[in-house]
């Protein structure tokens, strides 16, 4: 069964049934304004922050025919009063004679034909604007006039979204609406809590004279409350109420009589929902937006942002799945991720717990330096500032207030409140964005760490690199018995909690990792003495690693609190985690014989069809020492789930022992696109990466969840722009590197690189996955296989031949 197709030339995804597996979404604007939109047009939009200005009231767990948030309604006049539908099939669920969404970039564009009316909807957020656009063309497709109104509808929430499901007291009490007639004779629909009225106003209108309009739910539906979203009661009637909403809750819907559509006529309404200060600052958009030819500007300004994004990485592989996924849809997903890290999506809910992750984001924003380096070093610049003293970092904050916590390690008294992971993949972070810049004046840029005086005022800045080393020199003093960095409440794997005392491999490697990063960097702007002691403490981990941790044919995990093994063939369950493995190479630490080794172990124990497990075989039953892990059933999340995040991980390690053909392999189970012909049993979008697939232990092995908000993107983007295609920015200028599949005969990318432009072209003429024979800049061969920075502003040619 198939529910839609890429059509890479528009880029985009056509979903062709409405009646996707999962609900399936796109994002439109960015935290700022905007939200995500669905397959059937529900939306969720928030302004800054969505927990504390939220718009658009969408509950996710509601069936999937149910109205979520926004819809539009037809009705049709016939003889025996109205038909009504809704042309976005949710929530009347009329059967349509066609129906087509294109996810776009930034925007949907949802078509259908019901009824003989063939409605057209764009849906987007116009750059840096605070309003969803709806363009909503209705044509009559009929040999007869059909008379018809158009009524598009929302749903408020109260801007606090978690008191909007916890107190349905005083939220019903200060929820309002008014409406506000202009001197054109258009009508504004605005809505408020009432402590907001000064300040914060929601607005609803379009560029079409409103018969009627109704603001409260109650009386829309019908019925004394019991009328139906399927079936609102006062769509039957001529008019809607004209009631102005002093309580309750509050929707927007506004009748349009288009009147008589003849025959291959249509009408255009364009639908704005917006939120401002007051009316008066926003009526100059408002009066914008409503001229059709403005629209069409801004959504060609949308597009030509994304263009100039994509633009910056293109590649022309053998392989059409990657190609897709390379050229739009994962770097897509990382934009998408950087702007919104965890904070909101059909399953991280932004009720306000968690904002945005240091760790996450210090991942994410590696996914888009290819692109938009700078966008990503204001990113950076923020996670520096929730950063502590001693170098380790707060694990989630506000974006809009910068207020930060220590995440779930809150929640267990006795347990470290701090992570031992995050403050070290800022490190990887700032050493990628100034790899691909040459911005080494970033540095010294100063930025405070998180600790404030009583009036707010931060105790200590410091340089970015002096963050950098703080971060290094925490870990450096917070170890265990085994000289192994400790724990702390986690490391990336969040759900093994184990108490005081216990130790991180993973972290072990990480450090590791920072610290190759640091050494290569401090090398490159001449500070060969802390080079130097960062090297020693390189060596001196991984003797670490390699004495205390090889089990034999794969690296352990964990030690515990007890000093016992986690992640060892001593165990009965939970004997083998992927990220022990695929760390220690990717740190280096694993000498040669070992790194095959492990990474065979991967390949028997972790690896199924539909992606590299986590962890082998899952915790069967709750233990309340090791946490959350355990609270998952056998084959889910990080239980033996596959855990999409850790799977490129494998695959740069593959990259790393010149298995280009095992990185390749890795690389295409679990690309969506491949997913497009098993997604009745996969569920989620073909046209992004999920978070967790279910593994071999589970009865629904195969079944994708947690869609976008993952890190699988930055990482798998990275992986293979990087590692299997090889092409690597680093201090002296571009690497090329490539480990791709021996039955491969070459490849081309096109990147933009330091103010250049370079058109590579990667010849494999032997069939083998790894080795560079020679290297063309230009017609002139060059030493090595790093092409020099040359900032001129021109297309330069590179021709690689391996061998
Ligand atoms: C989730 C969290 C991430 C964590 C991962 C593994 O994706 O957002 O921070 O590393 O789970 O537990």
């Amino acid at each position: 069964m198939s529910f839609g197709y890429f059509d890479d030339a528009q880029k985009v995804y056509v979903i062709t049934d409405p009646r996707t597996p999962a609900t399936w979404i796109n994002y439109i604007g960015t935290i700022g304004f905007g939200g995500f939109v669905d397959q059937t047009g529900g939306a969720l939009i928030c302004k800054g922050d969505p927990a504390l200005n939220r718009i658009i009231k969408y509950i996710p767990q509601l069936p999937n025919g149910d109205f979520k948030g926004e819809t539009l309604y037809i009705r049709i006049k016939v003889p025996s009063g109205y038909k009504v539908f809704s042309p976005f099939y949710v929530p009347t669920l009329d059967n349509y004679d066609r129906y087509e969404c294109r996810v776009g970039l930034g925007y949907m564009k949802i078509l259908s034909e019901f009824y003989g009316i063939r409605t057209e909807a764009v849906i987007f957020v116009p750059m840096n604007q605070s309003c969803e656009i709806r363009d909503i063309c209705i044509t009559n497709l009929t040999k007869e006039p059909i008379e018809l109104d158009v009524i598009p509808v929302v749903e408020y929430t109260h801007f606090d979204a978690l008191k909007q499901l916890t107190n349905a007291d005083w939220v019903p009490q200060t929820m309002q609406s008014k409406i506000v007639e202009e001197d054109a004779g258009y009508k504004i629909l605005t809505q408020y809590a009432f402590m907001n009225k000064e300040s914060r106003i929601n607005y609803f209108t379009s560029n079409y004279p409103i018969s009627s309009f109704e603001s409260d739910r109650k009386i829309f539906l019908g019925n004394m409350g019991y009328g139906t979203w399927k079936c609102p009661k006062s769509l039957y009637e001529d008019e809607l109420s004209n009631y102005e909403a002093r309580r309750g809750d509050n929707i927007g819907a506004l009748m349009h009589h288009i009147g008589i559509l003849e025959s291959g006529e249509h009408k255009e309404i364009i639908t704005q929902l917006g939120q401002a200060a007051s009316l008066r600052e926003a009526m100059q958009d408002i009066q914008r937006y409503r001229d059709p030819a403005i629209v069409n500007k801004a959504f060609i300004g949308l597009k030509e942002f994304w263009e100039n994004y994509l633009s910056k990485i293109v590649v022309d592989t053998p392989d059409a799945a990657m190609n897709t996924m390379l050229n739009m849809h994962n770097p897509r997903q990382c934009y998408i991720t950087k702007n919104w890290s965890r904070y909101l999506s059909q399953y991280q809910l932004g009720f306000g717990a968690r904002g945005i992750g240091f760790r996450d984001s210090a991942q994410d924003v590696m996914g888009i330096l290819g692109h938009a380096p700078e966008e990503g070093r204001e990113l950076i610049e923020m996670l520096l500032h929730v950063q502590n003293r001693n170098g380790s970092a707060m694990h989630q904050f506000n974006p809009v207030t910068m207020e930060a916590s220590a995440g779930d390690s809150r929640e267990m008294e006795d347990r470290p409140k701090y992570y031992s992971d995050d403050h070290l993949w800022i490190v990887l972070a700032v050493c990628a964005y100034i790899k691909e810049t040459g911005n080494t004046a970033f540095l010294s840029k100063q930025i405070p760490f998180y600790e404030k005086d009583k009036e707010g005022k931060p105790l200590e800045w410091g340089s970015v690199l002096e963050h950098l080393k703080r971060g290094i020199e925490f870990t450096k003093e917070d170890c265990g018995v085994h000289g192994l960095p400790l724990l702390g409440f986690a490391d990336w794997n969040d759900t093994v909690n184990l108490p005081y005392g216990a130790e991180s491999v993973f972290t072990a490697n990480l450090y590791g990792t920072a610290l190759k990063e640091m050494v290569e960097l401090l090398r490159y702007i001449r500070d060969e003495a802390l080079a130097q002691a960062y090297e020693e403490c390189y060596v001196s981990m991984k003797k670490n690693v390699n004495q205390y941790c090889w089990d034999g044919k794969w690296y352990i995990r964990y030690f515990d609190h007890h000093g016992q093994k986690i992640g060892s063939n001593e165990n009965e369950k939970g004997k083998i985690y992927a990220n022990a493995q695929s760390w220690s190479v990717i740190s280096g630490f694993a000498p040669y014989d070992r790194a095959a080794v492990a990474l065979q172990s991967v390949n028997r124990i972790l690896n199924t069809r539909n992606g590299i497990k986590l962890s082998d075989p899952g915790y069967d039953g709750y233990d309340s020492e090791k946490g959350g892990i355990t609270t998952y059933p056998p084959g889910a999340k990080e239980n033996g789930g596959i855990f999409l995040h850790s799977n490129p991980w494998v695959m740069m390690a593959e990259t790393m022992l010149g298995n280009g053909d095992q990185a390749f392999a890795y690389y295409n189970q679990i690309n969506p696109v491949l997913k497009n012909d098993v997604v009745e049993s996969y569920e989620c979008e073909p046209y992004c990466y999920p978070q967790n697939i279910l593994g071999d232990e589970h009865p629904q092995f195969g079944l994708a969840r947690n869609s976008w908000l993952s890190g699988t993107a930055s990482w798998v983007y990275q992986a293979s722009v990087k590692y299997i295609l090889g092409v690597r920015p680093n201090y002296e200028g571009l690497m090329i590197d490539p480990c791709i599949p021996s039955q491969w005969k070459g490849f081309r990318m096109r990147k933009h690189f330091r103010n250049a432009v370079f058109e590579i072209d990667v010849k494999n003429p032997e069939g083998i996955c790894k080795g560079i024979k020679q290297v063309l800049l230009d017609g002139k061969e060059i030493e090595g296989q790093i092409i020099p920075v040359l900032e001129d502003g021109k297309v330069h040619n590179v021709q690689v031949i391996m061998g």
